[in-house]
Parts: C-alpha cells; structure tokens; sequence
C-alpha cells in the first residue's frame, strides 16, 4: 500500500512540524509504549509517536491514567525511543510529577529526557502550570500543550463527555491555548472538543495543534494505537476510526494456536529438530 510520506525529512523534529503546519501539510501521530509496536509506526512513517500515560489504561488495565509512575513511563518511553529511526517522540510527564511546583516539573521532565532518551514531552493543563512550562523549555526541552478532555483530571470533570461545549469553558481554552503557545510549546493537543473551535484554536495559533475528537479542520491527528488497531473492542467512541479488528484476529489466532497443539498437528515433523 502506498502512503503519503514526506521524505523530505529524515528526521521529525519540532522545526518540521512547524513547516508541516506552514504548508498545510497534516500531521500523523499515534501511541506508541514498546519497541516491536515503535518499530512498525515508524517504519510506515509515522510522524510523532507518543509515549502516552494511556500505558496505565491499555497497557497496565488501570481504569484511569493518574496511576502510572514516572519510573514506570521512562521505561516504556526507553523501549519505544530504541525502536525509531525518524519520527519524533513525545513523552507525557504522568499525574503527580509536576503538577506540586516548577522545580519538581523540570526534575521530571529531565529524567524522562535524560533516562529514557526522549525528543520531548507533554503536559496537561493550561494557565495552572505555565510557570512549569517555561521553566522546562528554557531548559532546552521542548513541551507539547494538552487541552480539552485531559483525562489527569478526570475526577475533576466526573465524565468522559466533550469538553467546551459552554462559551465560557471554550474562551477558557482559546486562553490557555495563547498561553501556552506564548510560552514556548512546539504543538498543543485538543482532546474531545466541538470541530468548530477545533478550527478556531488551530487557525489562530501559529504552532502545530493535533486533535483527538477535535474535529477534521486541526493541523493533525492522534489516535491510541489499541483502539486504532481495533484491540479495544469496548470501546468506540465518535471519533475513533478503527483500521483493523485485531481483537478478533488475536482471538480466532489464539483458539487455533490451542487447537492445534490440543490435536497433536503442532508442531509437525517440519517443525521439529
Ligand atoms: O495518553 C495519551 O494517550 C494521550 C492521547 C489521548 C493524546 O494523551
């Protein structure tokens, strides 16, 4: 199958998305949290893969993201960055490890980048942690925006419903979305937000906006690799376009594996020493 990827990079760094945004060019972005998976996106040319503490939900089976560790994110952070050979790779700094000061938020940030290896990371939140952002990028690490839907704070909101539906939670957005691109950030992610002030967000910012349920008008789209690939069959909302149905091919895989080894057929004489 043919795809549409630039080969005029031969690295993605933060410089290229902004040139991606300048010539409407869009941007591909999935999850990534272990090296076979990291190989496989990168290899089809994935522009930004990110580590995301959605490890806790589909990797670890947490309900919520706010369990997973920094130890715990730097490890599969490390496992995904030895993997790729071109695209960028963001990291999310996990629930807990800034959210207390500026200091603790650069000392996560600098693991991540120290130990793991990482291109850059992400942060939920918006005037609440600008301090903290500035401080990480004048530390030389580039930081990704996350507004909307962040689900850190889903004890907060109390659902997973779309976010800024009421003028004044979207004014608060547009808001925080300035602030973050004044304060440096490469890109920002829109998780679960009307299409229209999708639009608005990435037509009156310069930097790069990615969405996730934010509509078709954004400068990119993210996806979690388990739902694209169809390996969550629970789960489905709007905007989740699934590209395969793995779960039922792993499952229908697996039966056979069983029945074969049940029946005595493997392994069979050319399978054998
Ligand atoms: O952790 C994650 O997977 C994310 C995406 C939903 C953007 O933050």
């Amino acid at each position: 199958m043919s795809t549409q990827v630039n080969k005029e990079f031969k690295k993605i760094t933060t410089h290229a998305l902004q040139a991606m945004k300048e010539r409407n060019e869009k941007i591909s972005m999935l999850t990534a949290y272990d090296f076979s998976m990291a190989t496989i996106f990168d290899d089809a040319g994935i522009d930004i893969l990110l580590v995301g503490d959605s490890a806790s939900n589909v990797m670890s089976g947490h309900e919520t993201t706010l369990p997973i560790t920094l130890d715990q994110m730097i490890y599969h952070a490390s496992s995904v960055i030895r993997a790729i050979k071109r695209c960028l790779v963001v990291v999310d700094l996990p629930f807990g490890s800034y959210q207390g000061n500026s200091k603790e938020a650069l000392n996560s940030a600098i693991r991540i980048m120290k130990e793991a290896g990482a291109h850059s990371i992400k942060m939920e939140g918006g005037e609440e942690i600008i301090e903290s952002v500035k401080r990480i990028i004048s530390a030389g690490v580039p930081v990704m925006g996350h507004l909307g839907l962040t689900p850190q704070s889903i004890y907060k909101f109390g659902t997973y419903n779309v976010r800024a539906k009421e003028e004044a939670e979207a004014n608060a957005l547009i808001k925080n979305a300035h602030l973050l691109q004044d304060a440096g950030c490469f890109a920002i992610v829109l998780e679960k937000i009307p299409a229209e002030l999708g639009k608005r967000v990435a037509s009156e910012l310069k930097i790069p906006i990615i969405g996730i349920g934010a509509g078709m008008h954004v400068d990119g789209q993210v996806l979690v690799m388990h739902d694209m690939l169809g390996i969550n069959k629970e789960f489905s909302p709007r905007f989740l376009r699934r590209y395969l149905n793995l779960y039922e091919q792993i499952l229908d895989a697996t039966k056979q594996y069983i029945t074969d080894i049940k029946s005595n057929d493997f392994p069979n004489e050319s399978e054998q020493y």
